[in-house]
């Protein structure tokens, strides 16, 4: 390569970086793999210094010399007391090896001692902690200065507001702690169902959605998700000796102050020892709460790491080895369309078996039309297939080398592929539906969705048992499902009796399922099973719910505002109950004889905090003070101006002042907003 043709490829490659950057920090919205990212920016910075010159030439920006920026508008913006830095990472067991005897060299000894920790998928954030009380939370942002994030922040339930004093770790008087925040799977998962219910697009992975959530701008809706957290570091500390001396009393440090940490990380002698724990690591980490892709090696005495110091980007005492990413590359053997529950139509890649992490995958999800159009999919192509995240893996992209001249761009079908229907894109979704309510497929899902385990569970109603029924016309609504007939059913089979017997006593007893899993049943948009169970504690009945109106869940009247249902899943309830459909459908299945339980604590009567005292203090993230007092005093609660002795609970939000302080010195239980919902429901 001439110095011409390497500065040529260096401006290319920046604004790639850059603009990949962008796509991954600021919108949350990536458009190509961690490891084709890598790839990119390791070329970059290979070029950069075998041509320094041409380096110099093409101009002083360069994004290899920036940790990326999260910052966004909206937030207050904080300056780190110490920096946040990144970590060198590698794919190459030789390269890591190198960051050994490059560290030994450099501290002139080879009998080095490391902590290998699982490098955690999130994003990271930086707690602030003044005299055990949570001060504020912050993002990375450009590893300088970053967001202040601490009303979204405070919606996690593992993060405390204080510090737990510890006998073997006195709390210092102030210290940055960080670590990551973090969508759980099971979280992601539901969030990624409800969203392709509702015709909106996915996210690409938990880190991307969590990314998103931090960033909003009501916590309302960030308490609509629920985020994780996990602390592995310490940034500013002081004094400076409470932050121990080995990276591994760090660790048990943080965790005897009361802070969620790794469930597992190893020591090593060396890193041949390293190099075996990493392959544990690779083994078991599926099995942990976040995705992780990759191990962190630390040195494990901070007085080495200190004697190591850093570049102006990264600590020369850690390097983050990361596993590749789960990857095959297979053919496109012909797309197929499903019809969602909702109607909507998502394309499906029929692939040709291939092994991927451990299991033999021939289907893998498209998406929608868009996806398929903007990374130019074509049956008979070879693509590369990815899990992120997700139980279904998806196509990430083709391979154009591989492109046979025959294949021809993919034709979105205009009709329903159930019911012939024509599909229809409503303003601002990516989707495609088939509007056609009474749609056999649409039909089918929504009984098994609402007979399902996780709604009001009528064991003997699985998949085959719901096709039947539809197809021969006796449910055509999960209203029908209390209307069955025994004749019917028996003309099902031969020797049918017992198993029809079992069916209708199932169904008749699912008539007092607890109320919220009749309300998730309905199907509405964005309402999961813990949204069903807060409306359910709400209305205390369908009828109710069903007659909701918009101020009932965000109104100028702040009392009868509900804690975790924001802005997006209110609009979804009314839109929902604006259908005639729906509101028949209520009517119908109370007149089939349903009649759900409602949750215990929202009987009229039920006082679950008769005889406590609360005093509240600063800003909670979902509840104005008001709302917080008013619904302590409905279940029997006090309020108190002052903190006494005889308090029962502080309810502390952020910024909260000296009343939290008398509160640790009076030895009064400190509770955040989840706890305190937690006490409302009657937990
Ligand atoms: S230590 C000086 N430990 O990965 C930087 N980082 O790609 C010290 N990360 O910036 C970071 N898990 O946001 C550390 N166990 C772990 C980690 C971890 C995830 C993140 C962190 C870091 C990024 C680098």
């Amino acid at each position: 390569m001439t110095s011409h043709e390497a500065q040529r490829r260096i401006a290319a490659l920046r604004s790639e970086v850059a603009a990949h950057d962008e796509r991954y920090y600021c919108s949350a919205r990536p458009e190509i793999s961690d490891q084709e990212y890598d790839r990119l920016k390791r070329e970059l910075v290979d070029l950069e210094s075998s041509f320094p010159e041409a380096a110099a030439s093409a101009g002083a920006q360069t994004p290899t010399a920036r940790v990326g920026d999260d910052r966004a508008d909206g937030f207050r913006t904080v300056r780190h007391r110490q920096p946040m830095q990144s970590l060198d990472n590698t794919y190459s067991e030789a390269e890591l090896r190198e960051f050994h005897a490059r560290l030994s060299r450099l501290l002139g000894r080879d009998d080095l001692s490391y902590v290998v920790e699982p490098k955690i998928d999130g994003l990271a954030v930086s707690l602030t902690y003044e005299k055990g009380r949570l001060a504020r939370a912050v993002t990375r942002g450009n590893g300088v200065e970053g967001d202040d994030v601490t009303a979204n922040a405070l919606t996690i339930r593992a993060l405390p507001r204080q510090l737990k004093r510890a006998a073997q770790a006195p709390v210092p008087d102030l210290i940055e702690i960080r670590g990551e925040i973090y969508m759980a799977l099971e979280e992601f998962r539901r969030i990624n169902a409800s969203r392709e219910d509702a015709g909106e697009e996915r996210y690409a992975n938990p880190r991307n959605l969590a990314a998103g959530t931090i960033k909003l701008l009501d916590p309302r809706e960030v308490a609509e998700r629920s985020l994780e957290l996990v602390l592995y570091g310490i940034g500013a500390c002081e004094p400076a000796q409470a932050g121990g001396d080995t990276q591994s009393g760090c660790q048990a440090r943080l965790r005897a102050w009361g802070l969620p940490t790794v469930e597992k990380f190893w020591t090593a002698r060396g890193i041949d020892e390293a190099w075996a724990a990493i392959g544990e690591l690779d083994r078991i980490r599926h099995g942990f709460a976040y995705a992780t892709d990759g191990a962190v090696v630390k040195l494990e005495s901070l007085a080495l790491q200190r004697e190591a110091g850093s570049t102006s980007k990264s600590p020369r005492w850690a390097m983050a080895y990361k596993f590749a990413a789960e990857r095959a590359e297979t053919r496109l053997l012909s797309i197929t369309v499903q019809v969602g529950r909702t109607g909507v139509l998502t394309p499906v890649a029929e692939l040709e078996p291939v092994l991927l992490a451990g299991t033999t995958v021939s289907r893998a999800t498209l998406h929608n039309r868009d996806e398929i159009a903007r990374k130019d999919i074509r049956v008979g192509d070879y693509v590369f297939v990815e899990k992120a995240g997700e139980v279904i893996p998806a196509v990430v992209a083709v391979n154009p080398a591989r492109r046979a001249p025959e294949c021809s761009a993919f034709v979105f079908p205009a009709r329903c592929p159930s019911c012939g229907s024509a599909v229809v894109q409503a303003a601002g979704e990516v989707a495609l539906r088939c509007p056609n309510y009474d749609c056999p497929v649409q039909v089918r899902r929504r009984v098994r969705h609402f007979a399902s385990k996780a709604c009001v569970d009528i064991d003997g109603l699985g998949e085959a048992m719901v096709d039947a029924v539809v197809e021969n016309g006796w449910v055509r609504d999960v209203a029908d499902i209390y209307r069955l007939r025994r004749d019917n059913l028996l003309t099902l089979g031969k020797s049918v009796e017992k198993s029809t017997d079992n069916l209708l006593a199932a169904i008749e007893a699912s008539k007092r399922a607890e109320l919220w899993r009749f309300i998730h049943g309905l199907g509405i948009s964005h309402v999961g099973a813990a949204a069903a169970k807060d409306l359910a504690s709400r209305f205390g009945s369908l009828e109710a719910l069903s007659q909701s109106r918009h101020e009932d869940f965000i109104g100028e009247d702040k009392e009868s505002r509900i804690a975790g249902i924001g802005e997006t899943m209110a609009e979804a309830i009314i839109e929902h109950f604006n259908q005639p459909r729906s509101r028949t459908l209520v009517r119908d299945l109370i007149r089939a004889g349903v009649s759900p339980r409602a949750p215990a604590a929202a009987a009229p009567g039920a006082r679950p905090l008769a005889g406590k005292s609360f005093v509240l203090t600063g800003t909670l993230p979902t509840m104005t003070r008001d709302e917080a007092s008013a619904r302590i005093e409905a279940a029997g609660g006090k309020i108190a101006s002052s903190v006494s002795k005889k308090t029962s609970f502080v309810v502390a939000g952020s910024d909260s002042g000296s009343k939290l302080e008398k509160a640790t010195a009076l030895g009064v239980s400190v509770i955040g907003e989840a706890e305190l919902l937690g006490m409302l429901k009657g937990e």
